[in-house]
């Protein structure tokens, strides 16, 4: 995904927010991750009643790319309904960096228009790797 095309891909994880299961919370969040071969994976956060079942937005999404064969990722987006910008878990944040090399950028965008990035390293200090 070329810097370009963010803004389309900004609308669409905004729209894609409706689709999120956060009765819960009332948090939705969105996530695409993008693969090696640039393919976009997305994911919603899906809460549930027994509250540490809930699956994150990213998590989601990796799944649905080493589903789909993906072996390492690129790049990933964020969009969510709070105000700002949001950040991975602590867990997602070790999902990534199962995937990915240190100078991954995650993108998050905000509800009006602005993004901001930052490396999945700047995310997670000296992440743990076998
Ligand atoms: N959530 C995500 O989907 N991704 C994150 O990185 C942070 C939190 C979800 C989990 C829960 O459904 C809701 O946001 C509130 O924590």
């Amino acid at each position: 995904m070329t810097p370009p095309l963010a803004p389309a891909l900004a609308d669409q994880l905004r729209r894609l927010l409706s689709n999120a299961h956060a009765p819960y919370s009332g948090v939705h969040v969105a996530a695409a991750v993008e693969g090696e071969d640039g393919r976009l994976h997305l994911g919603v956060n899906v809460e549930n009643a027994a509250y540490p079942q809930g699956v994150c937005a990213e998590a989601s999404a990796i799944s649905d790319m080493v589903t789909n064969g993906g072996k390492a990722i690129r790049r990933v987006y964020l969009a969510s309904s709070l105000p700002g910008f949001i950040w991975p878990c602590g867990g997602c944040r070790q999902k990534i960096w199962e995937f990915a090399t240190p100078d991954c950028e995650v993108i998050s965008f905000d509800a009006d228009g602005g993004e901001e990035r930052h490396t999945i390293e700047a995310l997670l200090p000296l992440g743990f790797r076998l």
